[in-house]
């Protein structure tokens, strides 16, 4: 189901730190508590419920959220611009990447887009006001307590950055403790869930890719290094299941992993990603959790459960000496074995912007002397060493066209080309 996807993925991009845990779905549930109680359709409750929990999705890096949180960002309008565009890829996406867009525009201000029709303007206004209502709570204390202030503070911007009737509405609902309980509540997952009221829609695989795409951007445009490596390896992950003769269905479960496998990185701050050198003991324990929170994020949404397995094993080793879950040999279904052996050859043919990719002489003895000490499953790497050139011809491919889309985002986020130094893979 759609909404239980996009719940699930949105918790991803909560992870980073406490400051933010839960940000984008306590601001849902505001937003959507005031469209209900004003009366909008469920199809507007929809995109904004959508447009919610996304709405911080052009904010890519661990530190651009926390300082998101802390303080007035001053690059507000930027991170909206590049959410909308990621989100507007996607069909069901459409309405929510405009409210997105303008999510940090005051009501005062007259629409620079005159695109911009007046529901979505409204709908913003929501999103607006209960971002501004999550970041000004101090998670430290007692919802209750602060309740009465916080509500003062909105009410302040009545007709400046907020519209009067959406401050009324907010006023209103903000007289009963239980929505301020549902608000700080642990649960707010099922309480949003529990919101729903518009028609289910159930994902084809073609949709679920779409959506899986746009994570894969997220994860792949954090860092100049690997701005192309999941797209590489959803390629490649996909290719060798075709070549073992996996069902048409199968493949396409194999490219969402793929596209998903990396997708507890965003819980790693950039400072770690991109650190030059070797990582010290602590930094690399967080990196050695970013397929634990891949696998418990995709594990919460229905029918994932396979596609869950193979992105977030990745890591693992058939001897068992892998991480973060020590599955071995028969226990690592053959999913998770080609998106092991797809991860180790993407990151060593693929170039990097300090050293170019392997070719294939110096390839196969990597994944061949992996498969001899026990870490690659050694039929895959055989299967791969068969038909290299076409597998890495799929690569390459894919991986020219993520480029040139990286390249459009990076002029985007003017000035935010980290500068070029070694990177994890
Ligand atoms: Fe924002
Ligand atoms: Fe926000
Ligand atoms: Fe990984």
């Amino acid at each position: 189901m759609l909404d239980n996807l996009v719940l699930s993925l949105s918790d991803s991009l909560d992870l980073i730190h406490p400051s933010a845990a839960d940000h984008q779905q306590r601001v849902a549930y505001i937003a959507l508590r005031i469209a209900k109680a004003m009366g909008h359709h469920p199809a507007q409750q929809a995109d904004l419920m959508y447009a919610s929990v996304l709405h911080d999705i052009g904010l890519l890096s661990v530190e651009e959220k926390i300082q998101s949180m802390t303080m007035e960002s001053k690059d507000e309008g930027r991170h909206a611009e590049i959410g909308c565009d990621l989100l507007r890829r996607f069909s069901s996406f459409v309405k929510a990447s405009q409210i997105v867009r303008i999510h940090h525009r005051s009501w005062s201000d007259e629409p620079r887009q005159p695109e911009t029709d007046d529901i979505v303007r409204v709908l913003a206004n929501m999103l607006s006001l209960a971002d501004h209502v999550d970041r000004a709570v101090n998670r430290g204390t007692g919802i209750l307590v602060q309740a009465k202030a916080v509500v003062e503070g909105v009410s302040q911007s009545a007709g400046k950055e907020f519209s009067p009737g959406i401050v009324q509405c907010f006023r209103e609902l903000a007289a009963e403790e239980s929505f301020w309980l549902d608000f700080a509540s642990p649960r707010i997952y099922s309480v949003l869930s529990g919101m729903v009221q518009w028609p289910r829609v159930e994902l084809d695989l073609h949709a679920m890719e779409e959506i899986a795409k746009i994570f894969c951007r997220i994860v792949d445009f954090r860092s100049r290094f690997t701005s192309t490596h999941t797209a590489g390896v959803a390629a490649v992950a996909r290719g060798l299941a075709q070549m073992m003769c996996f069902s048409g269905k199968g493949c396409q479960q194999m490219l969402v992993a793929g596209y998903l496998h990396d997708l507890g990185k965003v819980a790693v701050p950039n400072a770690i990603l991109n650190k030059p050198g070797k990582l010290d003991p602590e930094e690399f324990d967080i990196i050695r959790a970013h397929t634990y929170h891949t696998y418990h994020i995709l594990s919460t949404i229905g029918g994932f459960e396979e596609i869950a397995i193979w992105a977030a094993f990745h890591h693992e080793r058939l001897d068992g000496k892998g991480y973060p879950f020590h599955v071995r040999g028969e226990d690592i279904p053959l999913g998770s074995r080609i998106m092991c052996v797809a991860d180790v050859f993407t990151a060593v043919t693929e170039n990097r912007p300090y050293r170019k990719g392997t070719g294939r002489n110096e390839t196969l003895p990597i994944l061949q002397n992996m498969a001899r000490s026990g870490a690659l499953d050694d039929h895959i790497v055989r299967v791969l060493a068969e038909n290299y050139d076409e597998i890495d011809g799929m690569r390459s491919d894919v991986q020219e066209i993520s480029a040139s889309e990286y390249s459009d985002f990076v002029s985007k986020k003017t000035g935010a080309i980290p500068s070029p130094v070694a990177s994890r893979a």
